[in-house]
């Protein structure tokens, strides 16, 4: 196992943490088919679970960060009882290049970015894909933390399709989180960048036409992750991490955190302008991911995992990387927030105190009111290690956990409902575990009403999966739209 210590000794030793143990890349890519199952995988769960996360094709020229990595999928696909992995890597520009080399082109987060090629990302950083995918218009899309193309990926095969240009209307980038919406089917996305204008905000039709795209004025350049949407309307946040332009002037992208500015929340109807923005301001406050909004009367609800700030003490990491290893730490809660659209009030307030992060809920009411979310905890033992599950019903204040046990670290758990199922809660949590005993990975799969009862099936996973990002369920009804569109 890999804590803080092992990744001290390791940094003193002159190695990268970001190349060991959980988070070491994987080189090939491969399919396994009848996968060996402890237990069983239940009847009534079928489609693919699909997970996003950086795995680097060529070593880099300086300092490797966990974030420069490749895009790479990881797919368990269940239909019959039965279960195919495979992985491949997303071929964006960036990867192309870097294959018709034979080497590394782009000097990564931690380095300047003066050298890089010009990919047409506003950071010139190399655009990965490697953060987020969601499913939209009978693809996969893979989409990037600081806004790139979206790419769109074959479900069944993982072969990337390409960039989608939107039947040529796209003139942004996109950044990771977008959302879509399980009722109209259309694809919600915000973009964000270094330079004016600093945030834009779109929409994307069921069939893939961009329908709406507007700027949206905030006081310069952020680092926003995520937002959320509800019936009518979009969130988007400038929040106070903000990028130093003194470090921009210098090609560096250094961010910094201010404690005094208040968080700001800006509710836009959906196919509204600039103009439209209603802005709530919040206790100052950084936030990764939201969970769900919806609204209840004059109010707009949002539940979200919002992160205490890091100090540069908060772990003991030292050397070159330690100031972005203290950053990745992940230590956020479950708060909620109400923004009155008639009186312009936020009220917030904790719902938990436990550290849980990467949320998901049955994509069924994303944008309605939901009972339960679905998050992983956070390890103390050392940065972006998932060490359980945590159900939490919001309605009555309680909670349901299942830890994966010593050494077993998981990955974002989606919601996939049952077959017929009707009760937002009827299905199962899907996640991959990693045993650092066995350097093997799992898929466990759990009943989603009974957390602590542990896994109804493991499916045996001939290789490690790398620690990863952001993970969708996509159901046998939405791959069957893949399969007719495809035919
Ligand atoms: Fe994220």
């Amino acid at each position: 196992m890999i804590g803080n210590d092992a990744l001290n000794v390791a940094i003193d030793a002159g190695e990268n943490p970001y190349l060991l143990g959980p988070y070491a890349p994987v080189d090939e890519e491969i399919v396994a088919e009848d996968l060996e199952v402890v237990g069983e995988i239940p009847s009534d769960l079928e489609g693919l679970y699909v997970r996003n996360g950086p795995n680097p094709r060529f070593p880099a020229g300086g300092r490797y960060h966990w974030f420069d990595g490749d895009g790479m999928l990881h797919g368990l696909h269940l239909a019959d009882g039965k279960a195919t992995y495979r992985n491949k890597w997303v071929r964006t520009d960036g990867f192309a290049a870097e294959a018709a080399d034979g080497r590394a082109l782009w000097e990564g987060v931690a380095e300047p970015r003066g050298g890089n090629p010009d990919d047409g990302t506003r950071l010139r950083l190399k655009d990965t894909s490697n953060t987020d995918v969601v499913f939209h218009n009978g693809s996969l899309v893979t989409l990037w933390y600081l806004a790139g193309q979206p790419y769109k990926v074959d479900p069944f095969t993982l072969d990337t399709i390409g960039s989608d240009d939107w039947k040529g209307a796209r003139d942004c980038m996109v950044s990771a989180h977008a959302k879509v919406d399980p009722r109209t089917k259309e694809f919600l996305f915000f973009d964000y960048g270094p330079t004016p204008p600093f945030m834009s905000y779109g929409v994307v039709s069921a069939d893939g036409s961009l329908t709406h795209h507007t700027e949206i004025s905030i006081p310069g350049a952020r680092m926003p992750h995520d937002m959320a949407i509800t019936e009518n309307h979009s969130i988007l946040m400038d929040l106070p991490l903000v990028v130093d332009p003194d470090s921009a002037a210098r090609g560096r992208h250094r961010l910094e955190f201010l404690g005094e500015t208040p968080a700001r929340f800006g509710v836009i109807p959906r196919f509204g302008t600039d103009a439209n923005v209603q802005w709530f301001e919040a206790e100052p406050c950084y936030i990764y991911h939201t969970i769900n909004a919806w609204e209840e009367g004059d109010e707009i609800v949002m539940d979200v995992c919002r992160f205490r700030p890091p100090s540069s003490s908060s772990m003991d990491f030292r050397g070159p990387l330690a100031h972005i290893l203290n950053y990745l730490r992940l230590d956020a809660y479950v708060h909620r927030y109400r923004f009155n659209l008639v009186t312009g009030r936020t009220t917030e307030g904790p719902i938990d105190d436990r550290n849980t992060e990467f949320p998901m809920i049955n994509h069924r009411n994303l944008g309605q009111k939901n009972r339960y979310a679905y998050n992983v905890s956070i390890s103390s033992d050392t940065v972006m290690y998932f060490d359980g599950l945590v159900k939490y019903d919001l309605e009555q204040g309680t909670d349901e956990r299942y830890g994966f046990g010593a050494g077993r670290y998981g990955s974002e758990a989606p919601f996939a409902p049952r077959t017929g199922a009707t009760a937002e809660d009827d299905g199962y949590l899907l996640s991959f575990v990693y045993d650092a005993t066995t350097e093997r990975s799992e898929l466990l799969i759990l009943d989603a009403q009974d957390l602590p009862a542990g896994p109804i099936g493991r499916v045996m996973i001939p290789r490690r999966i790398p620690n990863g990002f952001h993970a969708c369920w996509v159901t046998a009804d939405e791959l069957e739209t893949a399969r007719v569109g495809a035919a």
